[in-house]
């Protein structure tokens, strides 16, 4: 998917997360698309038109009654000669000036005189966020089409504080401009895929657990190049430290059981992708205390009692979907234990990879696997973990090709 040549009409408003969308333009550029910058008299304040048009390579506009602007492109031409206006950080009160249809600047005039798409990209203390009045906004706005990325949960600039309302990071906005801008076929559409990703963590007491290496990182790439095809993915990931995936509804879970009662809840689906390393053993009962270290005792036995084999579950579930793949991460024998897995588990593929450590594959960017399936052994060759995702997601849209929506 290509944005290259898109023309982007960015509108940035008065917030301290405007340093990021210095970024943001950075990252739509290196992509293709030219960005043209409106700023706020606000936003002036929290970073300079000259460096915005250093990114742009373009002129900042910023004032509605500026005579010269007005007559070389005027705030019309503005918003119409744009494939897509993004608002990056949206303001509380930018979001207010647009649901109330306000049109007192530059800015306000551009998104109101527009019959474009707009992007919003909210960025504001979490106070400020959960205000009745902003919620009620941002229900306006949805209904009237604008179209939202974040915010996010986290830590807030200002010292101390956190919730919802960090604004999204540079590359999540540019993967919802993509997602927006992409006119490519989509052969997922009507299909929901549940996909899982990333480790497990089993809790021993309550500051220690179990978990593995896994980082997500195929998982989410899979989703999202699912979602690329227009498919509804629901992603069931473990605790993972990456962003969720854009245009991917994500359900966040720690252990295994929580993961086998959410993919469950999301039957029926027309394919179940396993890509979550999910530990196989837990231990027999958790500690409600810290389990203390007693000079003299030695290190405690910790019983160990198996996990439910998600896979195998749906693998024989009476909603199993059309289509189950599971993933196989081994470090010696892969193949013959991919194809014990195939058989046992019920699934229709395993995609298998080698996860001992000299390959890296865990935690790393790239991946070598084989397609394991009854009619035979596919090896691919070692790619980004991104290529596996948009291969393996053309190969599950060409599964699902014959099978009634
Ligand atoms: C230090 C500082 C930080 C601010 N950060 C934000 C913010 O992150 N989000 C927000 O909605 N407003 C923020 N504000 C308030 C806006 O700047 C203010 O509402 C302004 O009128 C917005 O103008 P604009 O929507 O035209 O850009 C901040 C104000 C100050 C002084």
């Amino acid at each position: 998917m290509t944005i290259s040549s898109k023309r982007i009409l960015l509108i940035i408003g008065g917030g301290i997360a405007a340093y990021k969308t210095l970024d943001l333009i950075r990252r739509l550029r290196e992509r293709g698309a030219s960005v043209r910058a409106v700023m706020t008299s606000a936003a002036q304040e929290f970073i300079t038109p000259l460096s915005v048009g250093a990114l742009t390579a373009d002129h900042v506009f910023t004032e509605l009654f500026d005579r010269q602007d007005e007559h070389d492109v005027g705030h019309i031409r503005l918003s119409r000669e744009a494939d897509l206006i993004v608002v990056a950080p949206a303001t509380a009160d930018l979001m207010a000036k647009l649901a109330g249809g306000l049109a007192n600047d530059l800015a306000s005039t551009a998104l109101l005189a527009t019959n474009k798409k707009v992007l919003m990209a909210p960025a504001m203390n979490p106070l400020m966020w959960s205000h009745p009045a902003t919620m009620r906004n941002r229900a306006t706005l949805a209904k009237d089409g604008v179209l939202f990325v974040g915010p996010n949960k986290g830590e807030m600039a200002e010292s101390g504080e956190a919730g919802e309302g960090r604004m999204a990071e540079p590359l999540e906005i540019v993967e919802a401009v993509e997602a927006l801008l992409d006119a490519s076929p989509k052969p997922l559409s009507g299909r929901k895929i549940v996909i899982t990703s990333g480790p497990t963590h089993e809790p021993i007491d309550p500051v220690r657990y179990i978990a593995n290496r896994s980082s997500g990182k195929q998982g989410y790439a899979l989703a999202a190049a699912l979602a690329r095809l227009g498919a509804d993915v629901r992603l069931v990931s473990g605790p993972v430290s990456i962003p969720d995936p854009a245009g991917v509804k994500t359900t966040h879970v720690d252990t295994a059981r929580e993961m086998k009662d959410a993919v469950e809840a999301l039957l029926p689906a027309d394919a179940a992708i396993f890509v979550a390393a999910v530990a196989d053993w837990r231990t027999e009962s958790e500690e409600g205390e810290k389990i203390k270290k007693v000079a003299g005792e030695g290190a405690p036995t910790l019983r160990m009692t198996e996990n439910p084999d998600i896979l195998a579950g749906i693998g024989h579930h009476v909603l199993r979907p059309y289509l189950v793949v599971g993933f196989a991460a081994e470090t010696r024998d892969v193949v013959q234990n991919a194809q014990a897995k195939l058989a046992r588990k019920g699934a229709d593929f395993i995609v298998a990879n080698d996860v001992s450590h000299a390959g890296g594959v865990m935690g790393g960017d790239r991946n070598t696997v084989r397609i394991v399936s009854k009619s035979g052994i596919e090896q691919w060759p070692e790619m980004g973990k991104d290529e596996v995702a948009a291969k393996l997601a053309a190969l599950i849209a060409e599964r699902l090709k014959t099978v009634e929506v």
